[in-house]
């Protein structure tokens, strides 16, 4: 059993008011910079704090001047550290290359999903070796930027096998998998619907819901999109929402993404535990999202790689709507993983405060998968530190990689 202090911190981000209270008695007080404002108050923060880590939990928490022995120390140089970020929104689970399909957005093409095709293509074509070196690959890509959770959706098989095969690979680096049969109608059952439909919610959601607690995915996703033709209309998407529920599967929906349209809805009526993208809403959309706590995830880096326009964050966070932000990284939308560059859009396009964003980032997104993310004693260590003294530079110095996963060596 090892233990490791941790010390230097110039400011925890505890996401626990109550715990930075108590801290706070013993610490030096927070810094001017912070107004008290109801969002920077639930951040938690605390300066000149210390942790001690055994066997990769946090066994202790408290001031600095205060801090035991341990076998090692860790000195992180008046850095800040913030609970992990929790990208819940991603689809790292492909191969090939749309670098070409973005270029031609950037020149004025719209994007409509039919590039989904060349991916789900090049991802059957790949080997289970190929696949895994790829997704590894971007999983170290978002723990080097500060990533810590992620969950990972399948959508690019989009056949019983291949299906099966993303989500046993991306079950070997999260436990926090969704299942998107329903992502777009492949190009073989363009003239049949309904036998896509009767595929996803038949034999495909029964073999990967036969995996076993160990394997089979937490969440069903679906693309609701009536401006896109190759994803599923109102009808399809509660058809399959609902035989999703039945299995057990918790709802996720992608909705409101290139218009107005009916996910949102569906998604609150349904009981789904998050609608993503959120970019196109109208007043019942916001209403509904407020009277159920169907958790809005706004993705603004689709928004950024597809010239679009944002997300009305404030309208939500006004409105009292459960807000999480993620990247969405993707071959075709959004191919990022840097949730700090999500944090400085949120900020700067999205008119969220740092405060607002750091939470949305992580007790936000981990709310829509069932987590209740705060730096607690008893807990893993699932932190990441800013080569800066504040979260606020998060936002503050855009593109620079400031952000890791807090690595205990
Ligand atoms: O979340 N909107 C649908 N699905 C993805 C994009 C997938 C792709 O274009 O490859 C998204 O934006
Ligand atoms: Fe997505």
């Amino acid at each position: 059993m090892t233990t490791t202090l941790v010390t230097g911190i110039a400011e925890l981000a505890t996401l626990d008011p109550a715990l930075a209270r108590e801290l706070g008695a013993g610490a030096s007080p927070a810094r001017p910079t912070h107004e008290p404002t109801p969002d920077v108050t639930r951040l938690g923060l605390v300066h000149d704090v210390a942790l001690v880590v055994e066997d990769g939990v946090i066994a202790w928490i408290g001031p600095a001047s205060q801090a035991p022995d341990a076998d090692q120390r860790l000195d992180l140089d008046g850095r800040a550290v913030i609970p992990g970020f929790v990208d819940s929104h991603t689809h790292l689970v492909f191969a090939g290359d749309r670098a070409g399909e973005f270029a031609a957005r950037m020149a004025g093409t719209a994007y409509d999903g039919g590039g989904i095709a060349s991916t789900v293509a090049a991802t059957r074509a790949a080997t289970d070796e190929q696949l895994r070196a790829l997704l590894a690959r971007r999983v170290a890509e978002a723990r080097a930027q500060g990533t810590t959770t992620l969950e990972i959706k399948s959508g690019y098989g989009l056949t019983v096998a291949d299906e099966l095969r993303a989500l046993r690979l991306a079950r070997e680096v999260t436990p926090h998998t969704t299942f998107l049969g329903a992502h777009v109608v492949p190009r073989e059952f363009a003239s049949d619907r309904t036998a896509y439909v009767e595929l996803v919610t038949g034999p495909m959601l029964a073999a990967v819901t036969a995996e076993g607690e160990a394997g089979r995915p937490a969440y069903l996703d679906v693309f609701c999109e009536p401006h896109s033709p190759h994803a599923f209309t109102q009808e399809e998407a509660r058809t399959i929402l609902l035989a999703g529920r039945a299995a057990g599967l918790g709802l996720r929906v992608h909705g409101n993404q290139l218009g107005p349209g009916p996910g949102v809805l569906l998604a609150c009526e349904l009981g789904a535990a998050s609608v993503d993208h959120c970019t196109y809403l109208s007043d019942a959309d916001v209403d509904a999202l407020a009277a159920t706590g169907t958790v809005a995830t706004l993705l603004p880096g689709v928004e950024f790689s597809t010239r679009a326009p944002y997300p009305d964050a404030r309208r939500l966070l006004d409105a009292g709507v459960r807000v999480a932000l993620a990247s969405d990284c993707n071959p075709g939308t959004c191919y990022s993983s840097s949730m700090p560059f999500v944090v400085a859009l949120a900020v700067r396009e999205l008119r969220m405060t740092p405060a607002e964003a750091l939470y949305a980032v992580t007790a936000g997104s981990g709310a829509s998968l069932g987590l209740d993310v705060r730096v607690a004693v008893g807990e893993p260590v699932s932190l990441a530190v800013l080569d800066a003294p504040s979260y606020l530079h998060l936002a503050y110095r855009p593109g620079v990689p400031i952000a890791s996963a807090l690595e205990m060596g």
